[in-house]
């Protein structure tokens, strides 16, 4: 499997759905990265707001025209990754722990393009993944215990020094892994209910439109029926 390449082919088609003069929400992780940098090889004259300090940097140091939230409420499109799609464009994302914001940005715009290699594409969700969860780092530990309680399987998500990976928020990150998940709606609600939890990984009825990278190229996904077909 070369999956590298299939990225790169997903890429190179989500940065063509970038037009000029259009408001564009830009994600977060390895694949928004080359995204970017097919963008910018475009020579882009759209307008784009990031969700991430790291994707804020490498738009930056490209010379793409770079904007915010507070400026621009509305955007045109959303353009990101995800590490778990299953075939209700249901969604797990956060890896790379920036999914509050991820959300926020997905949330302003019109439609809302999601970039995945294939290995991405599970019949149920949270098959791998675990669902990453924002913490603010008042108390964590209860948090965790309040997360055991809805049947999950928490781990404190650990930095490089060994002590917990802090987000551009200032907050600590929990994997939580499910056995299954059976409605990815309630469940994303119920942790955001838990008292501590900012926000978490779990990206219910967000997505309109997949693009698959592959073997044979990149695959545009607009329905479950193609999606559950392509799976
Ligand atoms: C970051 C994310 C990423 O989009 C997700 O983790 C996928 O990353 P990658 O493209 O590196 O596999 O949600 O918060």
């Amino acid at each position: 499997m070369d999956i590298e390449s299939w990225k790169n082919s997903a890429a190179k088609k989500a940065a063509k759905f970038v037009r000029d003069k259009t408001i564009v929400g830009l994600g977060s992780g390895t694949t928004v990265a080359k995204i970017i940098r097919a963008i910018a090889d475009l020579e882009s004259k759209a307008i784009f707001v990031t969700s991430s300090s790291e994707s804020q940097r490498l738009a930056h140091d490209l010379g793409l025209n770079l904007s915010s939230l507070e400026t621009h409420q509305t955007l045109d499109i959303m353009i990101d990754g995800a590490d778990e799609v299953d075939p209700n464009f249901d969604m797990i994302k956060g890896r790379g722990g920036a999914h509050t914001r991820e959300k926020i940005v997905s949330g302003a715009a019109k439609q809302v393009l999601i970039v995945i290699d294939k290995t991405k594409l599970v019949k149920n969700l949270g098959e791998h993944a675990p669902v990453p969860v924002e913490v603010l780092p008042f108390a964590p530990k209860y948090t965790v215990a309040k997360i055991w309680e809805l049947g999950g399987n928490p781990t404190i998500r650990m930095g490089a020094s060994g002590t917990p990976f802090v987000t551009d928020n200032g907050n600590y990150l929990v994997d939580v892994k499910f056995e299954t998940i059976s409605d990815a709606t309630k469940l994303e609600q119920k942790i955001n209910s838990l008292p501590g939890v900012i926000d978490n990984g779990i990206f219910a009825d967000v997505a309109d439109v997949l693009l698959v990278g592959y073997e044979g190229g990149c695959k545009t996904l607009r329905s479950k029926i193609s999606c559950t077909k392509f799976l």
